[in-house]
C-alpha cells in the first residue's frame, strides 16, 4: 500500500492544537474550536481539488456541521467512505480523541488527490460533528439519505483514536452487515507485521449509525480508558496496567498524547483501504 507520511500528519495534530490553544482550550461541538478545525479541513480539502460540503444539523450544543468531500471520479455507481468525527470534548484539545483519525484521514485524502489513482468507485471523506454530544453529525448524515444514497454506499470504515500514546491494535468486530471491511484491516495488519486483537466497540462511534442502515462497517482503535494487560504489553509494548490512554476525555489530551509509531501504522492502514477500495469490485464486499 501507499505510505502516508507521518510527519505531514502529525502537522496537521500540531495544527489542531494550535486552534485549540487559541480558541479557549477545546473543538467541542458549537465553539469558536470546532468552527476553526472545520475552516481548517475543508480549507486543505479544496486546496486539493475535493468536492466539499458542509451540512448542517441541530446537536445538543446548538447549530453543529460536518464536512464531506468527495474526489472527482468514479463511475461505479457505488460509494466508498472513509470518516472520524472531527469535535472534542469540552474538557482537552482532543488530540488522540479524535484529531488522529481526523488528521489520518485528511492526510490520507490528500495524498491520494495527488497520486493520479483514477478511482473506479466514488471515494468520499466524512468529519463528523458532535460526536461527543452522542454520534448527531453521522446519525445526522445518515438519516438525510435517500433509499437510493443509502444503497449506493458499500462501505464505511471508521477512524476514532488511532495513536493513543500506550498503543494497541484493535479491531472492530461489531460489524452486523458483513466482516469484509474487519477481513481486509487485518489482512493489512498481518501483511504489515502489526499483531492485533478484535475489539467490540458496542456502537460507540460514528459507523453506528451506518449499521443501523444496513451498509458494511468497520475501523480500528488504538485503546482509551482500558488498561493495557501483561499480555498486550507483551504484544505491543508500552505499560502493562496502565490505560492506553490515560488521558482519554481531560485536559491533557494534547499534541503530547500521542504514540507516532501507531499513529504511523495506522494512517498506512486508512492509505492501504483508501487505494484497495477506491478501485474494489463491491460486489464483493460482504
Ligand atoms: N467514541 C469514543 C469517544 O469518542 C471512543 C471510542 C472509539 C470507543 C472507538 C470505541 C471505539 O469517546
Ligand atoms: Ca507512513
Ligand atoms: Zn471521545
Ligand atoms: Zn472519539
Ligand atoms: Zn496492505
Amino acid at each position: 500500500g501507499p505510505d502516508i507520511p507521518v510527519d505531514a500528519t502529525k502537522a496537521h495534530l500540531d495544527q489542531l492544537q494550535k486552534i485549540a490553544d487559541d480558541n479557549g482550550g477545546n473543538r467541542a461541538a458549537g465553539s469558536a474550536g470546532y468552527q476553526a478545525s472545520v475552516d481548517y479541513v475543508k480549507g486543505k480539502l479544496d486546496e486539493a481539488g475535493f468536492t466539499t460540503t458542509v451540512q448542517e444539523f441541530d446537536s445538543p450544543n446548538g447549530t453543529s456541521y460536518n464536512v464531506i468531500a468527495d474526489w472527482p471520479g468514479g463511475t461505479s455507481g457505488k460509494v466508498v467512505m472513509f470518516g472520524s468525527h472531527l469535535d472534542s470534548v469540552e474538557e482537552g484539545p482532543g488530540i488522540n480523541d479524535n484529531g488522529s483519525g481526523t488528521a489520518g484521514v485528511l492526510e490520507t485524502a490528500l495524498t491520494y488527490a495527488k497520486s493520479g489513482e483514477k478511482p473506479t468507485n466514488t471515494v468520499r471523506f466524512a468529519f463528523w460533528g458532535a460526536e461527543e454530544q452522542g454520534l448527531y453529525g453521522s446519525t445526522h448524515y445518515v438519516d438525510s439519505l435517500s433509499s437510493g444514497d443509502t444503497s449506493a454506499i458499500a462501505s464505511y470504515t471508521n477512524f476514532d483514536m488511532i495513536a493513543s500514546p500506550n498503543p494497541g491494535y484493535f479491531v472492530y468486530d461489531d460489524n452486523s452487515n458483513g466482516n469484509g471491511i474487519r477481513d481486509d484491516l487485518t489482512a493489512h495488519y498481518d501483511e504489515v507485521g502489526v499483531k492485533w486483537e478484535y475489539t467490540d466497540p458496542q456502537g460507540r462511534s460514528d459507523h453506528a449509525a451506518f449499521i443501523d442502515a444496513g451498509i458494511p462497517t468497520g475501523g480500528v482503535y488504538s485503546g482509551g480508558e482500558e488498561t493495557k494487560s501483561q499480555a498486550q504489553a507483551d504484544k505491543w509494548g508500552g505499560e502493562a496496567g496502565a490505560e492506553f490512554d490515560p488521558c482519554y476525555h481531560q485536559s491533557c489530551d494534547t499534541s503530547q498524547n500521542l504514540d507516532l509509531d501507531a499513529l504511523d501504522k495506522n494512517t498506512d492502514t486508512i492509505g492501504a483501504m483508501v487505494w484497495s477500495y477506491a478501485t474494489k469490485d463491491l460486489n464483493t464486499i460482504t
